[in-house]
């Protein structure tokens, strides 16, 4: 498994369920990047969105398109694979996944959720959580400018020392 600054726990399910529902609408192609068992599949996705792809390294067969597969490989290779929605919730950071999507293909839009546990070690360098918060949305928009996006709806939710995040980022 790559080193993302791993934390392996499966903690905030409510908020990332909130955070799924607000984003995800009916046109939706999802490309479900880390999607371990199909949790979000069978709680956000089945049945609400136009279509569904679903990558773990070590996930369950628990829908059609699910592939065990690298999806940091799997996007070098392939793309994003006619999907606009992109689910990125690993263990540990986001950031390795995040820069493969931006790096992928230019789409008009896309919508991104993500999960990261890159506070436990940043707390340990003296970060509050306000600034890591503030640390993550800069460095979201910083990347989606630099492939000339903007960024719009941005919502980050916080439980214990993990953060869930989603937005919305459109060509300008
Ligand atoms: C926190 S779990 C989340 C699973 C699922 N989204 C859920 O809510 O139940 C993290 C998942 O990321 C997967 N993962 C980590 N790195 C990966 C990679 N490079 N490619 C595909 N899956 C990866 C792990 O196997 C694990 O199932």
């Amino acid at each position: 498994m790559r080193d993302t600054g791993i934390t392996m726990n499966n903690s905030g399910i409510e908020k990332k369920i909130e955070l799924r529902k607000h984003f995800l609408g009916k046109k939706d192609n999802v490309l479900d990047m880390c999607c371990g068992d199909g949790v979000m599949y069978r709680e956000c996705y089945k049945g609400k969105c136009a279509s569904y792809m679903g990558l773990d390294l070590l996930g369950g067969r628990f829908a059609q398109n699910v592939l065990k597969y690298d999806s940091i490989d799997f996007v070098n290779k392939n793309g994003l694979y006619g999907c606009n929605f992109i689910d990125i919730d690993p263990w540990g950071c986001f950031n390795q996944f995040y820069n493969t999507v931006m790096l992928a293909e230019k789409k008009d839009a896309l919508k991104i959720i993500c999960t990261d546990g890159g506070y436990y070690s940043a707390q340990k360098k003296g970060f509050s959580k306000q600034n890591y918060k503030s640390s993550l949305y800069k460095y979201c928009l910083e990347k989606a400018k630099e492939q000339g996006y903007t960024l719009d709806d941005y919502i980050c939710l916080n439980e214990q020392k993990m953060f869930y995040f989603g937005f919305f980022i459109r060509r300008l």
